[in-house]
């Protein structure tokens, strides 16, 4: 310090005179020119220690020989060094305080835009969901749970707009459906009732026209039944061990009668080994074969042949139904596992089917692990196969 000559020392006697002084000093700090009392434990002291107001802090100290204070060292140091650190350290602090903040904010920023923003947008996003409406979309990029949630709710909204729009075409086609036999119902039940019609056998006509639309509702309702409780998510099939030599056999005895009365010949020559047991649900594969049969029937002309068929394969059993009736065009075989589709809807209709039965086929056969495709030749006929997976 003494180097820097930034302190000044001044040394006093006694009687306040000075001794000696390093370098010189305003007049303003002669007030501090006293000497300290000459009794002993005279203690050092700080004068002056206001630093921002005063230009120098002032320190005084006793020099002692034999208990006496034989003189006074004071020393001068000035304040303005001090004053310019803590301005300085001061600047510093508010610096860092400002910074600080900055950052903070850019960070609760990032933060906001991060996670606040996305949160945001999905709760909109489920509201306009609740309202029905899918146009919105979320940015689905990114590793964190965030954009994961994002990800399943686009998901969802893919799949809530589907199941929307397929229940829509679902009741369209319902309606439609019900519409034609209803009609016909009310139209020729208001004209027999009007007893316009004289003609005893007219009038019979009439009710078979009226028979037969109630016959479809009849057909259309259950098969809409079993459509609904296999389109429910919680279906389960019952399967147990079946054998399915014994449950075709059911089928052929329930539809000889009806194939007679056809004109069709219904052929089921048995496998000569007495059981293939499959893990099925035998009510739901009767229900399948009852309906391949009926197809059968239905689309053979009188004169023709069908014939069911069990054996099996290395890794399935197979069962197959084939008619010589009159065949699928090849542009509409794919479509013949669509519920509703029928390839002649006029033709169909007036057997009574609303083309339900493919559909629930290959509904129940999937819920087997298994498959069912068809190969068919317009005026020849068709072959349906069901593999089913072996137990
Ligand atoms: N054995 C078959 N021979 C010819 N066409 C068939 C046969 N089985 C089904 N089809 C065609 O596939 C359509 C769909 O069959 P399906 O779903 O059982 O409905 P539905 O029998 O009620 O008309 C039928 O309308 C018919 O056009
Ligand atoms: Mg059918």
């Amino acid at each position: 310090m003494e180097k820097n000559a930034i302190t000044s020392v001044i040394v006093l006697d006694s009687s306040g005179q000075v001794l000696t002084q390093s370098r010189s000093l305003p007049p303003s700090q002669n007030v501090y020119l006293r000497p300290l009392p000459e009794f002993n434990d005279a203690p050092s002291e700080l004068v002056e220690s206001d630093w921002r107001n005063k230009p120098y802090l002032v320190s005084k100290s006793p020099v002692t020989i034999q208990g006496k204070t034989v003189a006074t060292v004071i020393m001068f140091t000035p304040s303005e060094p001090i004053r310019t650190a803590i301005e300085s350290l001061q600047r510093i602090l508010i610096g860092v305080t400002i910074t600080s903040s900055v950052a903070s904010a850019v960070l609760i920023f990032i933060i906001a835009k991060r996670i606040t923003r996305p949160l945001v947008n999905m709760k909109n996003a489920v509201r306009l969901l609740s309202q029905n409406k899918y146009n919105f979309s979320l940015a689905t990029d990114g590793k964190d749970e965030i954009a994961e949630l994002s990800r399943s709710l686009m998901d969802f909204s893919h799949e809530l707009k589907h199941y929307r729009l397929e229940r829509q075409d679902f009741l369209a086609e319902i309606s439609h459906e019900l519409r034609t036999p209803i009609t016909y119902i009310r139209e020729y039940a208001n004209i027999l009732r009007a007893g316009a019609i004289q003609d005893e056998e007219e009038k019979e006509k009439f009710l078979d026209y009226i028979f037969d639309a109630s016959n479809r509702l009849y057909h259309l309702s259950d098969d809409l039944f079993e459509l609904v409780q296999l389109d429910q998510t919680n279906y389960r099939i019952q399967k147990e061990s079946v054998n399915l030599i014994a449950l075709i056999q059911q089928a052929v005895d329930e539809f000889k009668l009806g194939f007679a009365e056809a004109e069709i010949t219904l052929q089921w020559n048995p496998p000569k080994k007495r059981t293939i047991n499959g893990f099925i649900d035998p009510v739901r594969i009767s229900q399948v074969l009852v309906n391949l049969l009926e197809n059968a029937k239905k689309y053979t002309p009188a004169g023709g042949h069908v014939e069911i068929k069990v054996s099996e394969l290395p890794y399935a059993i197979e069962v197959t139904v084939s008619d010589t009736g009159i065949g699928i065009p090849e542009e509409n075989i794919h479509q013949i596992w669509q519920r509703f589709y029928r390839v002649e809807k006029s033709r169909s209709r007036a057997h009574g089917g609303a083309g339900l039965g493919l559909s629930i086929c290959k509904r129940i056969v999937e819920l087997h692990d298994g498959s069912i495709r068809v190969q068919s030749r317009p005026g020849r006929g068709s072959i349906f196969t069901v593999l089913l997976p072996r137990p």
